[in-house]
């Protein structure tokens, strides 16, 4: 029987459990797809905590995880895109992913590049939309300059690179330890925490187009502060913030489609995306890898590998 994380109650990191499931069974228009890697995500911490039960409720036992990528190893009726053995990356939003064999609509998925390793592929699809929307929804056009805060963490290290490639001017706002990867991709990196306000406006000369805050905890406010438009800040994660000011909120959802996914897995393949990964961990070590995301320090993304 194939292995799945699994939890039955809201809580830590310990409520994880990686145990035998029943083989899931593709219905039509859908495929089984043998996982090669599956990325975590801080949403995911979220809900295991219960923290989003208001919005987004847990059922027990729940599953776990979006991002995919591995092997079709059968298909259900109806699907003509993909055959067994075919490689693919993609998404599934039945909390599931995080497993050695999980069922996907085949429209959720598209072929895995290859040139794009698979700890990548199956890490792209909630950074990579998150990212897309965030850049597009502040219009970023060449000559802005841009501030991304959280610039080293899985959104933030697409979304500076979109805006680079968009020709920008990129302010990414990272500890010391991600300078040297920010610097290497065209960004001017700066750290956070007192004063940063004033090293934004020195880095920038003095002007600030647009802003995405991926980390959260004042950004918004502080993107107001150095007189960026309310149309022209997006968090991703600060609702409050972003209700308070007039900001945007685009994230995944305004995104997450096959043909974005499908986009960005072609400049990885082209070499004009990086998707660093930090590390990555057998499936049955999902807790330590959720210890890790936890820490909120990562460089790209933790990807489990079943
Ligand atoms: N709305 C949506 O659709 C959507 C989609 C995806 C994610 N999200 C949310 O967006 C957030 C980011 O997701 P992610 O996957 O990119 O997370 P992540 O990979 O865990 O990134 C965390 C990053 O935050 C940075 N950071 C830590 N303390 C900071 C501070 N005080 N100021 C600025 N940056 C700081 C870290 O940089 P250093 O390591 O350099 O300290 C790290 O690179 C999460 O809260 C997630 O839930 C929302």
């Amino acid at each position: 029987m194939p292995l799945a994380v699994r939890f039955d109650e809201y809580g830590d990191v310990d409520v994880l459990r990686v145990e035998e499931v029943p083989r899931p069974v593709p219905g039509p228009g859908q495929v089984l797809v043998a996982v090669k890697a599956a990325g975590i995500n801080p949403g995911e911490a979220s809900i295991r905590k219960g923290l989003l039960h208001a919005v987004w409720p847990a059922t027990f036992p729940s599953g776990q995880g979006s991002d995919l990528a591995g092997v079709v190893v059968e298909v259900g009726s109806d699907v003509t895109r993909f055959g067994v053995g075919d490689e693919v990356l993609g998404f599934v939003d039945t909390r599931s992913s995080q497993a050695e064999l999980v069922v996907a609509d085949a429209d959720h998925l598209v072929t895995r590049p290859g040139p794009v390793p698979w700890e990548v592929a199956g890490s792209l699809f909630v950074v990579g939309t998150t990212a897309y929307a965030a850049v597009r929804a502040v219009k970023v056009v060449s000559g802005d300059t841009v501030v991304v805060s959280g610039a080293a963490g899985g959104v933030g290290s697409i979304a500076v690179q979109l805006a680079t490639d968009a020709g920008a001017k990129v302010i990414g706002l990272a500890s010391e330890g991600h300078h040297a990867w920010l610097a290497g991709h065209g960004v001017i990196p700066v750290a956070y925490g007192d004063g940063v306000a004033e090293r934004i406006k020195e880095a920038g000369g003095g002007r600030t187009d647009a802003f995405i805050d991926t980390f959260g905890g004042g950004y918004v406010e502080m993107a107001v502060a150095l007189g960026v438009g309310p149309d022209r800040i997006d968090t991703i994660i600060d609702r409050a913030a972003a209700q308070e000011y007039g900001a945007k909120t685009d994230g995944s959802a305004a995104a997450a489609s096959a043909e974005v996914l499908a986009e960005l897995a072609g400049k990885i393949a082209g070499g004009r995306l990086e998707l660093p990964i930090a590390k990555t961990y057998p499936l049955t070590e999902v807790r330590e890898a959720f210890r890790e995301l936890e820490q909120r320090h990562t460089l790209g993304k933790i990807v489990l590998v079943p």
